[in-house]
Protein backbone atom coordinates (compact mmCIF):
# COMPACT_ATOMS: atom_id res chain seq x y z
CA UNK A 1 0.00 0.00 0.00
CA UNK A 2 1.21 3.49 -1.04
CA UNK A 3 0.51 4.49 2.59
CA UNK A 4 3.43 2.84 4.01
CA UNK A 5 6.32 3.63 0.93
CA UNK A 6 5.41 7.44 0.46
CA UNK A 7 6.52 10.32 2.70
CA UNK A 8 3.01 12.27 2.36
CA UNK A 9 -0.55 11.35 0.20
CA UNK A 10 -2.83 13.93 -0.28
CA UNK A 11 -6.68 13.28 -0.71
CA UNK A 12 -9.89 14.73 -1.54
CA UNK A 13 -12.83 12.98 0.81
CA UNK A 14 -16.14 14.34 0.76
CA UNK A 15 -15.53 15.94 3.55
CA UNK A 16 -12.33 18.10 2.70
CA UNK A 17 -8.78 17.67 1.93
CA UNK A 18 -6.89 15.48 3.96
CA UNK A 19 -3.31 14.56 4.58
CA UNK A 20 -2.06 12.04 5.44
CA UNK A 21 1.81 12.54 6.77
CA UNK A 22 3.95 10.21 7.38
CA UNK A 23 7.38 12.08 7.30
CA UNK A 24 9.23 12.82 10.35
CA UNK A 25 10.48 16.48 9.59
CA UNK A 26 6.95 17.30 8.48
CA UNK A 27 5.51 15.78 11.65
CA UNK A 28 7.98 18.17 13.41
CA UNK A 29 6.43 20.60 11.60
CA UNK A 30 2.97 19.89 12.44
CA UNK A 31 3.57 18.98 16.13
CA UNK A 32 5.98 21.20 17.44
CA UNK A 33 7.59 23.75 15.41
CA UNK A 34 4.41 25.21 13.89
CA UNK A 35 1.74 23.53 16.68
CA UNK A 36 -0.05 26.43 16.77
CA UNK A 37 -1.44 26.03 13.17
CA UNK A 38 -2.40 22.68 14.07
CA UNK A 39 -5.50 22.47 16.44
CA UNK A 40 -6.88 19.14 17.31
CA UNK A 41 -9.46 18.03 15.35
CA UNK A 42 -13.59 18.08 15.48
CA UNK A 43 -14.18 14.28 15.35
CA UNK A 44 -11.29 13.76 17.57
CA UNK A 45 -12.50 16.47 19.98
CA UNK A 46 -16.26 14.94 19.87
CA UNK A 47 -15.06 11.28 20.47
CA UNK A 48 -13.09 11.90 23.17
CA UNK A 49 -14.71 14.68 25.03
CA UNK A 50 -18.00 12.86 26.19
CA UNK A 51 -17.85 13.79 29.77
CA UNK A 52 -14.52 14.57 29.72
CA UNK A 53 -15.31 18.26 28.15
CA UNK A 54 -13.38 20.06 30.91
CA UNK A 55 -10.67 17.83 31.15
CA UNK A 56 -6.91 17.68 29.64
CA UNK A 57 -7.44 15.65 26.50
CA UNK A 58 -10.24 17.76 25.56
CA UNK A 59 -9.46 21.17 26.79
CA UNK A 60 -8.12 24.18 24.22
CA UNK A 61 -6.14 27.65 24.46
CA UNK A 62 -5.41 29.17 28.27
CA UNK A 63 -7.68 26.59 29.59
CA UNK A 64 -5.45 23.59 28.20
CA UNK A 65 -2.63 25.58 29.12
CA UNK A 66 -3.21 26.45 32.73
CA UNK A 67 -3.84 22.71 33.25
CA UNK A 68 -1.26 21.25 31.58
CA UNK A 69 0.90 23.54 34.00
CA UNK A 70 -1.15 22.14 37.15
CA UNK A 71 -1.42 18.45 35.98
CA UNK A 72 2.06 18.14 34.75
CA UNK A 73 3.77 17.36 38.38
CA UNK A 74 1.32 14.46 38.54
CA UNK A 75 2.94 12.69 35.74
CA UNK A 76 6.73 13.59 36.34
CA UNK A 77 8.65 10.65 37.10
CA UNK A 78 9.27 10.82 40.42
CA UNK A 79 5.92 10.98 41.80
CA UNK A 80 5.08 8.41 39.10
CA UNK A 81 7.73 5.81 40.72
CA UNK A 82 5.95 5.85 44.17
CA UNK A 83 2.94 4.53 42.23
CA UNK A 84 4.89 1.68 41.52
CA UNK A 85 3.78 -0.67 44.77
CA UNK A 86 0.37 0.10 43.53
CA UNK A 87 0.56 -1.15 40.17
CA UNK A 88 2.23 -4.15 41.68
CA UNK A 89 -0.47 -4.84 44.11
CA UNK A 90 -2.73 -4.74 41.17
CA UNK A 91 -0.51 -7.25 39.05
CA UNK A 92 -0.42 -9.60 42.23
CA UNK A 93 -4.18 -9.63 42.80
CA UNK A 94 -4.57 -10.58 39.29
CA UNK A 95 -1.75 -13.34 39.60
CA UNK A 96 -3.95 -14.53 42.16
CA UNK A 97 -6.83 -14.37 40.14
CA UNK A 98 -5.47 -16.72 37.55
CA UNK A 99 -3.60 -19.01 40.26
CA UNK A 100 -7.33 -19.77 41.48
CA UNK A 101 -8.60 -20.98 37.58
CA UNK A 102 -6.25 -24.47 37.59
CA UNK A 103 -4.22 -25.45 34.98
CA UNK A 104 -4.71 -24.67 31.39
CA UNK A 105 -7.33 -22.54 31.87
CA UNK A 106 -8.43 -20.52 28.89
CA UNK A 107 -8.56 -16.77 29.53
CA UNK A 108 -9.65 -13.83 27.64
CA UNK A 109 -6.43 -11.97 28.13
CA UNK A 110 -8.10 -8.60 26.50
CA UNK A 111 -10.67 -8.61 29.22
CA UNK A 112 -8.07 -9.56 31.86
CA UNK A 113 -5.62 -6.59 30.73
CA UNK A 114 -8.71 -3.80 31.34
CA UNK A 115 -9.60 -5.07 34.32
CA UNK A 116 -5.78 -5.17 35.72
CA UNK A 117 -5.77 -1.47 34.26
CA UNK A 118 -8.78 -0.30 35.92
CA UNK A 119 -7.41 -2.00 39.12
CA UNK A 120 -4.31 0.30 39.00
CA UNK A 121 -7.05 3.20 38.03
CA UNK A 122 -9.01 2.44 41.10
CA UNK A 123 -5.35 2.11 43.46
CA UNK A 124 -3.91 5.41 42.12
CA UNK A 125 -6.77 7.77 41.78
CA UNK A 126 -9.17 6.45 44.94
CA UNK A 127 -6.26 4.93 46.99
CA UNK A 128 -8.65 4.25 49.39
CA UNK A 129 -11.12 2.36 47.62
CA UNK A 130 -14.65 3.06 46.68
CA UNK A 131 -16.15 2.08 49.77
CA UNK A 132 -19.33 -0.09 50.35
CA UNK A 133 -20.59 -0.12 46.51
CA UNK A 134 -17.24 -1.03 44.60
CA UNK A 135 -18.22 -3.96 42.65
CA UNK A 136 -21.24 -1.90 41.55
CA UNK A 137 -19.19 1.21 40.68
CA UNK A 138 -16.28 -1.05 38.91
CA UNK A 139 -19.23 -2.70 36.54
CA UNK A 140 -20.41 0.65 35.83
CA UNK A 141 -16.98 2.24 34.79
CA UNK A 142 -16.89 -1.02 32.73
CA UNK A 143 -19.78 0.35 30.94
CA UNK A 144 -18.94 3.77 30.53
CA UNK A 145 -15.21 3.16 29.98
CA UNK A 146 -16.88 0.96 26.88
CA UNK A 147 -19.68 3.39 25.78
CA UNK A 148 -17.47 6.50 25.15
CA UNK A 149 -14.79 4.19 23.39
CA UNK A 150 -17.40 3.80 20.55
CA UNK A 151 -17.45 5.68 17.64
CA UNK A 152 -21.21 5.98 16.67
CA UNK A 153 -21.17 6.44 12.49
CA UNK A 154 -23.73 9.84 13.80
CA UNK A 155 -20.26 11.01 15.34
CA UNK A 156 -18.34 10.93 11.98
CA UNK A 157 -20.82 12.31 10.34
CA UNK A 158 -20.94 15.43 12.72
CA UNK A 159 -24.58 15.30 13.83
CA UNK A 160 -24.36 17.02 16.76
CA UNK A 161 -24.49 15.87 20.54
CA UNK A 162 -28.28 16.33 21.42
CA UNK A 163 -29.62 13.67 19.23
CA UNK A 164 -29.21 10.81 21.04
CA UNK A 165 -27.63 8.18 20.30
CA UNK A 166 -28.43 4.93 20.73
CA UNK A 167 -25.63 3.02 22.80
CA UNK A 168 -25.22 5.84 25.01
CA UNK A 169 -29.19 6.09 25.53
CA UNK A 170 -29.44 2.20 26.62
CA UNK A 171 -26.71 3.05 29.19
CA UNK A 172 -27.45 6.33 30.41
CA UNK A 173 -28.85 5.37 33.80
CA UNK A 174 -25.24 3.37 34.02
CA UNK A 175 -23.54 6.22 32.85
CA UNK A 176 -25.30 8.32 35.50
CA UNK A 177 -24.46 6.05 38.54
CA UNK A 178 -20.96 5.80 37.72
CA UNK A 179 -20.62 9.94 37.32
CA UNK A 180 -22.93 10.14 40.81
CA UNK A 181 -20.77 8.26 42.70
CA UNK A 182 -17.17 9.82 41.44
CA UNK A 183 -19.06 12.75 42.79
CA UNK A 184 -19.38 11.39 45.95
CA UNK A 185 -16.22 9.98 46.64
CA UNK A 186 -15.15 13.55 45.41
CA UNK A 187 -16.75 14.87 48.03
CA UNK A 188 -15.39 12.80 50.78
CA UNK A 189 -12.25 12.93 50.08
CA UNK A 190 -13.08 16.67 50.21
CA UNK A 191 -14.24 16.11 53.50
CA UNK A 192 -11.04 14.60 55.37
CA UNK A 193 -8.49 17.32 53.34
CA UNK A 194 -10.78 19.39 55.06
CA UNK A 195 -11.35 18.04 58.87
CA UNK A 196 -8.35 15.58 58.96
CA UNK A 197 -5.93 16.50 56.05
CA UNK A 198 -2.70 14.30 57.96
CA UNK A 199 -5.00 11.37 57.01
CA UNK A 200 -6.11 12.04 53.27
CA UNK A 201 -4.24 9.35 51.49
CA UNK A 202 -1.85 10.79 49.11
CA UNK A 203 -3.17 9.96 45.54
CA UNK A 204 -4.39 11.57 42.53
CA UNK A 205 -7.30 13.05 43.33
CA UNK A 206 -5.91 14.55 46.39
CA UNK A 207 -3.58 15.93 44.07
CA UNK A 208 -6.33 17.01 42.31
CA UNK A 209 -8.09 18.80 45.06
CA UNK A 210 -5.06 20.06 46.46
CA UNK A 211 -4.78 21.99 43.12
CA UNK A 212 -8.55 23.25 43.07
CA UNK A 213 -8.10 24.53 47.16
CA UNK A 214 -4.68 25.79 46.30
CA UNK A 215 -4.49 29.87 46.46
CA UNK A 216 -2.41 30.04 43.56
CA UNK A 217 -3.29 31.39 40.45
CA UNK A 218 -3.06 28.57 38.65
CA UNK A 219 -6.32 26.72 40.50
CA UNK A 220 -8.45 24.73 38.84
CA UNK A 221 -12.18 24.41 38.99
CA UNK A 222 -14.56 21.92 40.53
CA UNK A 223 -15.54 20.70 37.67
CA UNK A 224 -12.49 20.16 36.07
CA UNK A 225 -11.05 18.31 38.85
CA UNK A 226 -14.20 15.47 37.82
CA UNK A 227 -13.04 16.01 34.32
CA UNK A 228 -9.64 15.32 34.86
CA UNK A 229 -10.65 12.14 36.70
CA UNK A 230 -12.42 10.91 34.11
CA UNK A 231 -9.97 12.05 31.64
CA UNK A 232 -7.24 10.03 33.08
CA UNK A 233 -9.36 6.76 33.36
CA UNK A 234 -10.28 7.10 30.03
CA UNK A 235 -7.23 8.13 28.63
CA UNK A 236 -5.24 5.85 30.00
CA UNK A 237 -6.80 2.27 30.57
CA UNK A 238 -8.15 0.49 27.54
CA UNK A 239 -4.77 1.50 25.92
CA UNK A 240 -2.24 0.40 28.60
CA UNK A 241 -4.55 -2.45 28.33
CA UNK A 242 -4.07 -2.77 24.68
CA UNK A 243 -0.42 -2.48 25.20
CA UNK A 244 -0.70 -5.49 27.62
CA UNK A 245 -2.61 -7.43 25.59
CA UNK A 246 -0.38 -7.33 22.32
CA UNK A 247 3.10 -7.41 24.28
CA UNK A 248 1.31 -10.35 25.78
CA UNK A 249 0.56 -11.81 22.10
CA UNK A 250 3.83 -10.60 20.53
CA UNK A 251 5.74 -12.98 23.09
CA UNK A 252 3.75 -16.01 22.84
CA UNK A 253 5.32 -16.04 19.57
CA UNK A 254 8.69 -15.32 20.51
CA UNK A 255 10.13 -18.06 22.76
CA UNK A 256 13.56 -16.47 22.88
CA UNK A 257 12.19 -13.24 24.40
CA UNK A 258 9.76 -14.73 26.51
CA UNK A 259 13.00 -16.80 28.22
CA UNK A 260 14.44 -13.61 28.22
CA UNK A 261 11.84 -11.68 30.37
CA UNK A 262 11.38 -14.79 32.66
CA UNK A 263 15.10 -14.21 33.56
CA UNK A 264 15.05 -10.74 34.49
CA UNK A 265 11.82 -10.94 36.02
CA UNK A 266 13.06 -13.46 38.32
CA UNK A 267 16.00 -11.34 39.21
CA UNK A 268 14.17 -8.08 39.58
CA UNK A 269 11.37 -8.79 40.80
CA UNK A 270 12.55 -10.15 44.03
CA UNK A 271 14.56 -6.86 44.65
CA UNK A 272 13.28 -3.85 46.25
CA UNK A 273 9.97 -2.24 44.41
CA UNK A 274 10.41 1.19 44.06
CA UNK A 275 12.30 2.07 40.90
CA UNK A 276 12.27 -1.83 39.69
CA UNK A 277 10.52 -0.63 36.42
CA UNK A 278 13.94 1.07 35.37
CA UNK A 279 15.53 -1.92 35.82
CA UNK A 280 13.46 -4.28 34.10
CA UNK A 281 15.33 -3.08 30.92
CA UNK A 282 14.68 -5.79 28.47
CA UNK A 283 10.87 -5.97 29.54
CA UNK A 284 10.32 -2.22 29.09
CA UNK A 285 11.44 -3.19 25.38
CA UNK A 286 9.43 -5.46 24.86
CA UNK A 287 6.44 -3.21 25.93
CA UNK A 288 7.85 -0.08 23.39
CA UNK A 289 8.33 -2.84 20.67
CA UNK A 290 5.01 -3.62 20.80
CA UNK A 291 3.62 -0.27 20.50
CA UNK A 292 5.49 -0.10 17.58
CA UNK A 293 3.61 -2.45 16.03
CA UNK A 294 0.19 -1.93 17.19
CA UNK A 295 0.23 1.61 18.80
CA UNK A 296 -2.63 1.66 20.80
CA UNK A 297 -3.83 4.94 19.59
CA UNK A 298 -3.77 4.30 16.00
CA UNK A 299 -4.04 7.93 14.50
CA UNK A 300 -2.95 11.71 15.68
CA UNK A 301 -5.19 14.06 13.52
CA UNK A 302 -5.30 17.93 13.51
CA UNK A 303 -7.10 20.70 11.27
CA UNK A 304 -4.92 23.49 9.39
CA UNK A 305 -6.14 26.97 11.02
CA UNK A 306 -3.80 28.81 8.17
CA UNK A 307 -2.30 27.94 5.09
CA UNK A 308 0.86 26.56 5.06
CA UNK A 309 3.33 24.35 3.27
CA UNK A 310 4.31 20.82 4.10
CA UNK A 311 7.59 19.10 1.96
CA UNK A 312 6.11 20.68 -1.16
CA UNK A 313 2.90 20.02 -0.11
CA UNK A 314 0.10 22.63 0.20
CA UNK A 315 -1.85 22.56 3.29
CA UNK A 316 -5.11 24.64 3.04
CA UNK A 317 -7.06 26.69 6.19
CA UNK A 318 -9.24 23.67 7.11
CA UNK A 319 -6.82 20.94 5.86
CA UNK A 320 -7.34 17.44 7.83
CA UNK A 321 -3.86 16.47 8.85
CA UNK A 322 -3.68 12.39 9.44
CA UNK A 323 -0.57 11.30 10.99
CA UNK A 324 -1.19 7.49 11.99
CA UNK A 325 1.32 5.83 14.29
CA UNK A 326 0.57 2.45 12.77
CA UNK A 327 2.11 3.47 9.21
CA UNK A 328 4.50 5.74 10.64
CA UNK A 329 5.87 2.76 13.29
CA UNK A 330 5.90 0.09 9.94
CA UNK A 331 6.97 2.67 6.98
CA UNK A 332 9.24 1.26 4.54
CA UNK A 333 11.22 4.56 4.51
CA UNK A 334 12.37 4.77 8.01
CA UNK A 335 12.45 1.02 9.84
CA UNK A 336 14.84 -1.98 8.72
CA UNK A 337 12.50 -5.31 8.75
CA UNK A 338 9.30 -2.81 9.91
CA UNK A 339 6.68 -5.96 10.51
CA UNK A 340 9.25 -8.14 12.51
CA UNK A 341 9.11 -8.04 15.78
CA UNK A 342 12.49 -7.31 17.48
CA UNK A 343 12.94 -5.75 21.03
CA UNK A 344 16.51 -5.16 20.15
CA UNK A 345 15.59 -1.94 18.75
CA UNK A 346 15.25 -0.41 21.87
CA UNK A 347 18.21 -1.59 23.50
CA UNK A 348 21.27 0.07 24.45
CA UNK A 349 23.02 1.67 21.46
CA UNK A 350 20.43 0.75 18.64
CA UNK A 351 17.72 3.04 20.29
CA UNK A 352 19.82 6.33 19.76
CA UNK A 353 19.41 5.44 16.04
CA UNK A 354 15.65 5.76 16.31
CA UNK A 355 14.48 9.11 15.03
CA UNK A 356 12.14 10.73 17.54
CA UNK A 357 9.24 12.13 14.83
CA UNK A 358 9.23 8.34 13.59
CA UNK A 359 8.25 6.59 16.93
CA UNK A 360 5.01 8.37 17.93
CA UNK A 361 2.89 6.23 20.61
CA UNK A 362 3.07 8.96 22.24
CA UNK A 363 2.49 12.11 20.43
CA UNK A 364 5.04 14.58 20.12
CA UNK A 365 5.00 18.02 20.94
CA UNK A 366 3.01 20.47 23.43
CA UNK A 367 -0.17 17.74 23.40
CA UNK A 368 1.63 14.55 24.06
CA UNK A 369 0.32 12.15 26.58
CA UNK A 370 0.86 13.38 30.01
CA UNK A 371 0.56 9.92 31.42
CA UNK A 372 3.37 8.08 29.07
CA UNK A 373 5.96 7.58 31.82
CA UNK A 374 2.37 6.39 33.96
CA UNK A 375 1.55 3.68 31.75
CA UNK A 376 5.39 2.63 30.57
CA UNK A 377 5.99 1.95 34.07
CA UNK A 378 2.25 0.46 34.82
CA UNK A 379 2.71 -2.29 31.56
CA UNK A 380 6.44 -3.10 32.26
CA UNK A 381 5.54 -3.71 36.13
CA UNK A 382 2.20 -6.03 34.99
CA UNK A 383 4.08 -8.02 32.10
CA UNK A 384 7.34 -8.83 34.75
CA UNK A 385 4.23 -9.68 37.35
CA UNK A 386 2.93 -12.31 34.69
CA UNK A 387 6.44 -13.96 33.06
CA UNK A 388 7.59 -14.72 36.18
CA UNK A 389 4.81 -17.09 37.05
CA UNK A 390 3.07 -18.06 33.31
CA UNK A 391 3.22 -18.83 30.40
CA UNK A 392 0.48 -18.24 27.83
CA UNK A 393 -0.24 -19.45 23.86
CA UNK A 394 -3.24 -18.01 22.06
CA UNK A 395 -6.19 -20.85 21.72
CA UNK A 396 -5.62 -22.68 18.73
CA UNK A 397 -7.91 -21.84 16.01
CA UNK A 398 -8.12 -18.28 17.31
CA UNK A 399 -7.44 -15.78 14.38
CA UNK A 400 -5.49 -12.63 16.31
CA UNK A 401 -6.51 -9.61 14.26
CA UNK A 402 -6.21 -5.93 15.06
CA UNK A 403 -9.41 -3.56 14.99
CA UNK A 404 -9.50 0.13 15.29
CA UNK A 405 -12.42 1.47 18.04
CA UNK A 406 -10.85 4.71 18.94
CA UNK A 407 -7.83 2.39 19.70
CA UNK A 408 -6.26 -0.05 17.97
CA UNK A 409 -7.23 -3.65 19.81
CA UNK A 410 -7.58 -7.43 19.35
CA UNK A 411 -10.81 -7.91 17.09
CA UNK A 412 -13.35 -10.26 19.48
CA UNK A 413 -10.91 -10.70 22.50
CA UNK A 414 -7.59 -12.49 22.88
CA UNK A 415 -8.10 -16.01 24.43
CA UNK A 416 -5.05 -17.65 26.00
CA UNK A 417 -4.68 -20.69 27.35
CA UNK A 418 -2.35 -20.02 30.77
CA UNK A 419 -0.21 -22.57 32.65
CA UNK A 420 1.81 -22.20 35.31
CA UNK A 421 5.65 -21.83 35.05
CA UNK A 422 7.21 -24.99 35.85
CA UNK A 423 9.39 -24.14 39.04
C1 LIG B 1 0.11 2.94 26.38
C2 LIG B 1 -0.70 3.83 26.90
C3 LIG B 1 -0.99 5.18 26.29
C4 LIG B 1 -0.88 5.59 24.99
C5 LIG B 1 -0.41 4.78 23.78
C6 LIG B 1 -1.28 6.99 24.94
C7 LIG B 1 -1.28 7.77 23.78
C8 LIG B 1 -1.55 9.11 23.75
C9 LIG B 1 -1.40 9.96 22.59
C10 LIG B 1 -0.92 9.49 21.21
C11 LIG B 1 -1.75 11.22 22.94
C12 LIG B 1 -1.68 12.47 22.06
C13 LIG B 1 -2.89 12.64 21.18
C14 LIG B 1 -2.74 13.81 20.22
O1 LIG B 1 -1.69 14.47 20.14
O2 LIG B 1 -3.72 14.06 19.51
C15 LIG B 1 -2.16 11.17 24.34
C16 LIG B 1 -2.60 12.26 25.07
C17 LIG B 1 -3.01 12.16 26.39
N1 LIG B 1 -2.90 11.07 27.22
FE1 LIG B 1 -2.15 9.28 26.76
N2 LIG B 1 -1.64 7.38 26.20
C18 LIG B 1 -1.46 6.32 27.06
C19 LIG B 1 -1.65 6.31 28.43
C20 LIG B 1 -2.11 7.37 29.17
C21 LIG B 1 -2.30 7.39 30.61
C22 LIG B 1 -1.95 6.23 31.55
C23 LIG B 1 -2.84 8.61 30.93
C24 LIG B 1 -3.26 9.20 32.26
C25 LIG B 1 -3.33 8.59 33.36
C26 LIG B 1 -2.97 9.35 29.70
C27 LIG B 1 -3.48 10.64 29.59
C28 LIG B 1 -3.43 11.41 28.45
C29 LIG B 1 -3.90 12.80 28.41
C30 LIG B 1 -4.55 13.54 29.57
C31 LIG B 1 -3.63 13.27 27.12
C32 LIG B 1 -3.91 14.68 26.58
C33 LIG B 1 -2.69 15.54 26.82
C34 LIG B 1 -2.88 16.99 26.32
O3 LIG B 1 -3.64 17.20 25.38
O4 LIG B 1 -2.23 17.86 26.90
N3 LIG B 1 -2.51 8.58 28.65
N4 LIG B 1 -1.99 9.88 24.81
Amino acid sequence: MQHFERPIVAGGLPLGHVLLVHEPSAIRHVLLENAANYRKDRLQRRVLSAGLSDGLLAAEGEQWRLQRRVLAPMFARKTVINFSSAMMAAAEALMDRWSALGERATIDVAAEMARVTLDVVERTIFSDGFGSDAEAIRVAMAVYFNTIGKISPLDILGVPDFVPRLSRFRVRSTLKFFEAEVDRVISTRRRILAEQPDRAPSDLLTDLLQALDSEAEDRITESEVRSNILTFIAAGHETTANTLSWAMFLLSQAPHWRERLEVEADRELSGPIPGVADRLVETRAVIEEAIRLYPPIAAISRVALAADDLHGEAVRPGSLIVISPYVLHRHRLLWDRPDAFDPGRFLGNARTTIDRFAYLPFGVGPRKCIGSTFALQEATLVLAAIVRQFRFQPQPGHVVWPTLSVTLRPANGLPMIVTRRPS
